[in-house]
């Protein structure tokens, strides 16, 4: 009978010395100190034992649990510890390590050209105001004297959200909300995202115009040609040359685009000014009194100009870029160049 308390003894210990894991090692446990286990059951025999051998054979008993218990106290925690420490192992940081620059961003082209854009313009005394680009019928087209069904209309492919709503097709509607809102004199830039259902090499269904607006007692053609020659000029170089060329928009009168001389041949015609020696910069004219009156302006006492132009198209001209969608393709190679 002791001889299988010794017996019981090795195969515990030889087991938990096989135990790695933690429930390899609680099953030892449970094998052998269980309730139903092997040395709970030698206990429970302990009737059948001789009765001289009794006192030897408990106390031995004792013993082996006292012993298996400690032992596997010892495995877990042992177990316990080096999982942290494998753990500790895996998540080690080497501090001498060189760090990970995160790259600055930059700005924009297009961005950059509306800010110097707006900067030229404050200096002569205009402010940035900005417009919604869901925008009513009435202020996209009606009130700038784009009846419904006038063929004016289709000057400008529009989306259409509902019947009386559509993505602004132009920066001009922000025109009519400002002088619903002020009284003269009136010196506002207006930059923003515009849409037009239009997809090629010139044209993306989203783009950025500046509208500007100037109305005042006493402002005539002179003023427009005076400030847009010095903005032109500004941006594109003191000897630029401009051409001023009549043209029809429904919310001026008279109308002018105007024309720099070919920034790549110079004037003798090549494939970005399709030959003809001059690029369209942009539309322009004194404001129509229709428009005044929709806003409740005096036309008798007041005049003004505006002027709207396309971002892309200068970005695209100032730095040769000769498809519009390389723009908006967000290729890190192509916008880092800027
Ligand atoms: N809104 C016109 C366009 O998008 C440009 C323009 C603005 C023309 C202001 C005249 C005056 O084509």
């Amino acid at each position: 009978m002791i001889s299988d308390i010794l017996q019981l003894e090795k195969s515990a210990l030889g087991e938990l010395a096989e135990a790695k894991t933690q429930e390899s090692i609680l099953a030892v446990r449970t094998k052998y100190l269980g309730r139903k286990g092997l040395l709970t059951g030698l206990l429970r025999n302990i009737a059948q034992v001789p009765a001289d051998e009794k006192p030897l054979f408990g106390k031995r008993c004792n013993e082996v649990k006292e012993l298996l218990e400690e032992k596997i106290e010892e495995a877990l925690k042992l177990q316990a510890q080096g999982k942290k420490e494998a753990i500790l192992a895996k998540e080690k940081i080497d501090v001498t390590l060189p760090g990970r620059s995160i790259p600055p961003g930059r700005v924009h082209p297009v961005i950059q050209i509306r800010r110097e854009i707006c900067e030229i313009f404050a200096t002569f005394g205009f402010s940035v105001v900005e417009g919604p680009e869901v925008e009513l019928d009435y202020y996209n087209f009606e009130a700038l004297n784009i009846p419904k069904d006038h063929p004016a209309r289709d000057m400008q492919d529009t989306f259409y959200i509902e019947d009386n709503m559509v993505l602004r097709t132009h920066t001009s509607p922000v025109q009519v909300r400002i002088m619903e809102k002020v009284r003269p004199p009136v010196r506002i830039l207006s930059p923003g995202r515009v849409y037009r259902p239009d997809s090629d090499v010139s044209h993306t269904p989203m783009f950025h115009q500046i509208e500007g607006l100037l109305v005042d007692r006493g402002i005539s053609f002179a003023d427009l040609k005076g400030i847009l020659t010095a903005f032109l000029k500004k941006v594109f170089g003191s000897d630029t040359i401009l051409r001023f060329r009549p043209s029809f928009f429904p919310f001026t009168e008279p109308s002018a685009e105007v024309d720099i001389r070919c920034v790549m041949c110079r004037g003798k015609g090549c494939r970005v000014c399709g030959q003809s020696g001059w690029l369209e910069i942009l539309g322009s004219g004194m404001v129509d009194p229709a428009v005044f009156k929709n806003v409740g302006y005096d036309a008798e006492i007041y005049s003004g100009f505006a002027f709207g132009l396309g971002l892309e198209r200068i970005a695209m001209l100032k730095y040769g870029i000769s498809d519009i969608r390389l723009l908006f393709e967000n290729d890190i190679r192509f916008l880092k160049q800027f």
